[in-house]
């Protein structure tokens, strides 16, 4: 069978693109390429389109017909949330319209299995010490908004039509199963700390006055390659006739501060990563840890990666990867 992966040329997207290909899957890739590179994916057959295009269903549709594809890993997105922020319109078009293109160019070729990218920015700044699926829906920007509304979308396609859906909500992400594959954007704070250091500047923490024993944030940092085979798992889930759960928190359970980030980074590096301390940044929760209980139990995944792993493969990526392409 052929999954169709849209943003499949993206960081994400090529680490599952590469794992379906490992376990002898059929792909297609759909992606615009705007941040996405068509090196990351070799031969893979590729649609170039923008999914919130006019005439997306109709391409989406045929594509979908011509390579028989029998389900959908949906990335395609926009993901900045700062820029949602300023361009909240945009954004709604961009994940909110182009999903909906997508949902109907399924319904139209009758594929009914979707994997969608959620995030936790569903949860907004929740005050607990592990967050759980249940909490979701209180996105606190424009960009989290388009995701608790793709999951409505995906969960009426499940009533409208059978669609089988189901969402993972990432944490944050970070490291590089294959150094080619490396995260190529710096915005996140792993990339961030390492072009400080490369421009031979101090990195920044962003508020270490925060109530954590260090005084910085604490997030769940995963590593891709964990995430990416939480998708090919999520694939397995939907061909089951019992789904009793369509959400899954895609985390470890444990938090790591800034602090203790930066460290690893200087740990892994050798490089002094003595940090420049700046007012909290807005909209940051102090800490934001997920509850992995529900996908362990149910789709039998959990993260193999620590933190340690995680950024060594980051430093790897960084120094021979590909992140100067964009
Ligand atoms: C992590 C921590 C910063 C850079 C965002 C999205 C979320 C998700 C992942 C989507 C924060 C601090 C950062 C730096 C710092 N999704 N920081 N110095 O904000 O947790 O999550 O990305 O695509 O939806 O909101 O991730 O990596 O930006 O920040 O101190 O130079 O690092 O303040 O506490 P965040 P991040």
């Amino acid at each position: 069978m052929t999954i169709l992966v849209t943003g499949g040329a993206g960081y994400i997207g090529a680490h599952v693109v590469r794992l379906l290909r490992q376990r002898g899957e059929r792909v297609v890739v759909v992606d615009d390429l705007s941040t996405g590179s068509a090196s990351r994916i070799g031969d893979e057959p590729l649609v170039r389109l923008d999914l919130a295009a006019p005439e997306a269903v109709a391409v989406l549709t045929d594509a979908m017909l011509e390579h028989k594809v029998a389900a959908v890993i949906h990335f395609a997105a926009r993901k900045q949330v700062g820029e949602s922020v300023a361009k909240p319109a945009w954004y709604y078009q961009q994940n909110v319209g182009g999903m909906a293109n997508l949902v109907q160019a399924m319904e139209n070729a009758r594929v009914d299995r979707l994997v969608f990218s959620s995030s936790a920015a569903t949860y907004g700044q929740p005050d607990v010490g592990l967050v759980t699926e249940d909490m979701a829906g209180a996105a606190i920007n424009p960009y989290g908004e388009t995701k608790v509304i793709g999951e409505w979308l995906g969960r009426a396609a499940g009533v409208a039509w059978g669609c089988r859906f189901v969402a993972l909500r990432y944490f944050n992400v970070a490291g590089a199963g294959w150094p080619e594959l490396g995260d190529p954007a710096v915005l996140n704070l792993v990339p961030m700390v390492l072009d400080k250091l490369e421009l031979g500047e101090k990195p920044r923490v962003f508020g270490d006055d925060y109530p954590t024993p260090d005084g910085t944030c604490i997030r769940d940092y995963i590593h891709v390659l964990d995430l990416a085979k939480a998708h090919l798992a999520a694939l397995d889930y939907l061909d089951q006739e019992e789904r009793p759960h369509d959400a899954f928190n895609v985390g470890t359970g444990t938090g790591s501060s800034v602090k203790e980030v930066i460290d690893e980074i200087g740990r892994a590096s050798g490089l002094d990563v003595t940090s420049e301390v700046l007012p909290r940044r807005a909209g940051d929760p102090a800490r934001l840890v997920g509850s992995p209980e529900l996908i362990e139990k149910t789709l039998g995944w959990r993260a193999e990666a620590g933190l340690s792993e995680i950024i060594a493969s980051a430093w790897e990526a960084w120094q021979t990867g590909p992140r100067h392409i964009g």
